[in-house]
């Protein structure tokens, strides 16, 4: 069982895509996972349960935090919570693995949420305001040959993304892929997401990728 403070985003495909991906990584009792925008900790748990010896799980949300800290204490593995913007809790420290499901919808305007469920998805107008912090902070907390683990929508950009990674020197690919149905926030979209050309008229799929780009 997971517990999930009110507010806080049920794991769902994008963050079980990713964690297929995350089981795939050599994960050992000396490696450093680093889970940004860890929401219920879920993803810090799997790398936890996988044999990880260090997770470092980060959220601008305390409830987040909160939940992610008592869903570890409940399985009794080891997760060091801290709350911050993406990388800047853990400035100057090494990961070997990061995994980050960020918020990447694409929204009605470039303001960020600063509370409420809608920080978990909205993203900016492209929705890549998180995706490219992420992918411009990331190398500086990766260690040599370490792996970086992405998930988001073919909404907000993948070319984009690789294209970010490949010029700061990164080897990437697209290690899973799913297509799903537009749920409740996407399909309250889907006319703006037509009017920009995002989608197909009518189209109401989206897919979601995971980026997996090593150092
Ligand atoms: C899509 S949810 C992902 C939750 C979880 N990792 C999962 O896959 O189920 C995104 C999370 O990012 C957090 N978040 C949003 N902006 C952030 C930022 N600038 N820095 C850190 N966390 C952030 C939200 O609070 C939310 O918990």
């Amino acid at each position: 069982m997971l517990v999930r403070l009110p507010g806080i985003y049920p794991p769902q495909e994008d963050t079980w895509l990713l964690a297929g991906t995350l089981a795939g990584e050599n994960l050992g009792s000396h490696s450093r996972v680093l889970d940004i925008c860890t929401g219920t900790g879920v993803l810090s748990l799997c790398a936890a349960a996988a044999g990880a010896g260090h997770v470092t799980a980060v959220d601008m949300s305390r409830r987040a935090l909160a939940t992610t800290w008592i869903n570890a204490l409940l399985r009794r593995h080891s997760v060091r919570v801290m709350r911050g913007n993406l990388t800047e809790p853990v400035r100057g420290q090494l990961f070997d693995v990061i995994v980050s499901n960020p918020p990447y919808v694409p929204a009605l305007d470039d303001v960020l949420p600063t509370r409420g469920v809608e920080r978990a998805w909205d993203a900016g107008v492209d929705g890549r305001m998180l995706l490219d912090r992420i992918c411009l902070q990331a190398p500086a907390v990766l260690a040599q040959s370490g792996v970086l683990l992405i998930a988001q929508s073919v909404l907000s950009g993948v070319e984009k993304t690789q294209a970010m990674l490949e010029e700061q020197g990164f080897s990437v690919e697209i290690a899973d892929r799913v297509e799903i149905p537009f749920g409740r926030v996407l399909s309250a979209r889907a006319a703006l997401f037509e009017d920009r050309g995002l989608i197909d008229t009518g189209q109401r799929t989206e897919e979601i990728v995971v980026i997996r780009a090593v150092k």
